[in-house]
Formats: C-alpha cells, sequence, structure tokens
C-alpha cells in the first residue's frame, strides 16, 4: 500500500500543510525542531489512532488553534483506495471517518493503513521494560488483526475491573463469587491474546534470525522467543483459568493479577546473549533492525500489502554497513526517511521534501547524489 496525500490542519507544528508522497523513498529533510517527526508521527496516528510520542490526542492540537485539529490521508492499496479522515476537537475527542464514514469503533481503523516504525527511542524494544515489548506486539498484531485488538480492548477493561474487586474485597467472603464476574471472560479474550502472540513471535523469530544473519554477516545468532505464563496451549482458555485460579492467594495478598498477557515479554538474545540486560547498544540497534525488517515481511504474508516503512531520524544512528543492508533491503516498500540532511547511501533516486517554516514542500522527485 502507499500514502498518496497527507493534509495536516492545526495538527501540531502545522496551521495548514499538505504533501504529496511517492513510491519508494520519500526523503523529509530539515534542520532541527522543524516538524519532520511530527509529519511521520501523524502517520502513525492516522494508522493506528495514536502518536508515537503524545498520549493525550489533545497535544496533538496546535497551540494558536481554537477550533481543534485535523488530519486526512488518502492510501492507494492494491484494489481499492481509500481516505482516512481524523478530526480531533477542541476538547480532544477523536472522530474518525474512513472514506466519509464515521467509524463506531476505533478498531475499525486498523489494518487501513499498515505502518512499521522505527526511530531511535524503539531501542526501548530491547533495553527497555517487558511493557514495551508488549506495545510492540500490540501495535503490530493489531494492524494485522481485528479480533486481536477487540480482545486487547476487552482485556484491559476486565483486568481493571478485577484488580479493583481484588483492591476492594479483599477481606471479603465472596471474592470468588465476585472473580467470577471478571475471570470466564478474561480467560477468553486472554487465550486470543495468547494464541496470536505466539504464532506471530513463532514467525517473527524464525525471519528475524535471517534478517541478523545479513546485517551481521553471520556473527549473532538472534533468537527470539515468548515469555509468558505456563500453560497448554491444547486448551488456552480453560488453562489461563486454572492459572488464574493458582494465583488466586497471591492475587488477594498483591491486590493485583499477577498472571496473565499484561505481564508477557519477548525474550531477545544472540549468540546466547540477552541483549534486554547484556547487549551493546549497536548489538541492541541491529537486532531492532532486525525485527523491524521481519516485521515487514510478516505483514507482507498476512495482509498481501505492503505496509508503510517509517524511519525517524535513524539513518544517522546506523552505521555504513547497516545503513546501506537497510537501504537495500527497502525496495519495493514505500519509506518516509526523515533526516537532517540527505542520505549519501541511497541506491536509487528518491523523492526528496524539505521542512521549513511550518510547511512542507517537494525539492526534487528524482533526487541523485
Ligand atoms: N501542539 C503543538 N503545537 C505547535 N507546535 C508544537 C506542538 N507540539 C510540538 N510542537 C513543536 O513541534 C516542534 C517539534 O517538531 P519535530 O517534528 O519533533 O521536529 P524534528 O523531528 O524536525 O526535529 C517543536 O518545535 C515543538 O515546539
Ligand atoms: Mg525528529
Amino acid at each position: 500500500m502507499e500514502i498518496v496525500r497527507v493534509a495536516l490542519s492545526n495538527f501540531l507544528n502545522y496551521a495548514s500543510a499538505h504533501v504529496e508522497f511517492e513510491s519508494g523513498v520519500n526523503m523529509v529533510v530539515g534542520e532541527n525542531a522543524s516538524g519532520k517527526t511530527n509529519i511521520v508521527d501523524g502517520v502513525l496516528f492516522a494508522s493506528i489512532g495514536r502518536s508515537s510520542r503524545h498520549t493525550k490526542d489533545k497535544e496533538l492540537i496546535n497551540w494558536n488553534s481554537k477550533n481543534g485539529a485535523q488530519i486526512t490521508l488518502k492510501i492507494q492499496k492494491k484494489f481499492s483506495s481509500h481516505i482516512i479522515d481524523i478530526v480531533i476537537d477542541s476538547a480532544g475527542t477523536k472522530h474518525v471517518s474512513i472514506d466519509d464514514l464515521p467509524i463506531k469503533r476505533i478498531g475499525e481503523l486498523m489494518g487501513v493503513l499498515n505502518v512499521v516504525f522505527f526511530s531511535p527511542s524503539e531501542l526501548a524494544l530491547i533495553s527497555g521494560a517487558p511493557s514495551d515489548r508488549r506495545r510492540f506486539l500490540n501495535i503490530s498484531l493489531s494492524q494485522q488483526s481485528r479480533p486481536y485488538f477487540y480482545a486487547l480492548q476487552n482485556y484491559n477493561k476486565l483486568l481493571v475491573q478485577r484488580n479493583n474487586i481484588l483492591k476492594k474485597y479483599n477481606a471479603s467472603d465472596n471474592i470468588k463469587d465476585l472473580l467470577q464476574l471478571t475471570d470466564p471472560g478474561l480467560s477468553h479474550e486472554a487465550s486470543i491474546i495468547i494464541k496470536e502472540r505466539a504464532k506471530f513471535i513463532k514467525k517473527l523469530a524464525l525471519v528475524s534470525k535471517e534478517k541478523h544473519n545479513i546485517l551481521t554477516g553471520n556473527k549473532e545468532d538472534l533468537d527470539i522467543s515468548y515469555e509468558t505464563c505456563d500453560l497448554s496451549f491444547d486448551n488456552l482458555e480453560k488453562s489461563f483459568g486454572e492459572a488464574l485460579s493458582n494465583s488466586f492467594a497471591r492475587d488477594i495478598h498483591t491486590e493485583y493479577t499477577n498472571v496473565g498477557p499484561h505481564r508477557d515479554d519477548l525474550k531477545i538474545s544472540a549468540n546466547s546473549t540477552d541483549l534486554r540486560r547484556f547487549g551493546s547498544q549497536g548489538q541492541q540497534r541491529s537486532a531492532v533492525l532486525s525485527m523491524k525488517l521481519a516485521e515487514i515481511e510478516l505483514f507482507k504474508k498476512r495482509t498481501q500489502e505492503t505496509p508503510i516503512l517509517i524511519l525517524d531520524d535513524v539513518l544517522s544512528e546506523l552505521d555504513e554497513f547497516r545503513r546501506r543492508a537497510l537501504l537495500s533491503s527497502i525496495s519495493g516498500i514505500q519509506t518516509l526517511i526523515t533526516c537532517t540532511e540527505p542520505s549519501k547511501e541511497a541506491e536509487d533516486p528518491y523523492a526528496l521534501f524539505k521542512v521549513h517554516n511550518c510547511s512542507i514542500s517537494k525539492y526534487d522527485s528524482f533526487y541523485t547524489v
């Protein structure tokens, strides 16, 4: 798939701007704080309904705007084209329409525009907390599967309810009855989430290993595995229900749910060294890169469409070998690259855009160095 056009109105530092992207590599160049990340953040927002760095939608509204913000994208897929339009009203509530039809649930946005996002902060995928790795799984899987997204939403709601019950009624005689309000639903949603994660991680591990071999010249063997609670995959829902029961005494004591997908993690190691704790920055960066390249392939296989790749400020952080390896593996993928200077390693001509004075303009369609 491809993004044909992005229009921004009172979105972050853009009062009014629009840009037409091209197939292949689109290089967005500008000074620091000119608004490069804001554009790609807008694209991510149109893809998953969430910004990469602003937790509240209201923060996306231009400070000078009294009327909220709007972002509109035109997407071209193999057999269809779509308009995604998101208005954030002045109260900070977002209203999403796809092809002029307002959607009822944000899940309907998932999969319309698929994005693989890579920025320096994605290093947290390896070095950060387990929640950073779960975030990666959730964003990737939600784009690939709406049932996953809905299961996750339901699970999170039920988990909040369950934790509230554990907090408020942990001394009550009928706590077990109260937990019957949440636990069957929780087990059902957990089984969907865990099954999808297990399938995805298995494939991700395989493809990431291949990518990593190429990136490291076969010097490092990358292993990725799923760390979840002890479960029987034959009947996940039942098995998860049992895990909840087994954790009952502990849950009462801690007033918190101790088992479940909200505690999952990904183990990522190279040559048997756990990169999460012991990886050098360079190793961690290469591992993220391998995983992102693998993510693109898995998207392609599952959806029959190529996702958009966003490389926000990462080229300058990679050494020349990895930079070339990355650029040579993105042919056929529409890629938005932000950087302060045009890259010298690109093999093919690319479209060049300049961000300046809160606007973005096309400088050259076939820029070569
Ligand atoms: N809600 C907002 N309204 C207007 N400007 C904003 C808003 N949020 C952030 N900015 C501005 O956007 C700029 C950051 O843009 P960014 O895309 O991160 O720059 P770059 O990636 O080019 O370094 C900052 O100057 C910041 O002040
Ligand atoms: Mg930036």
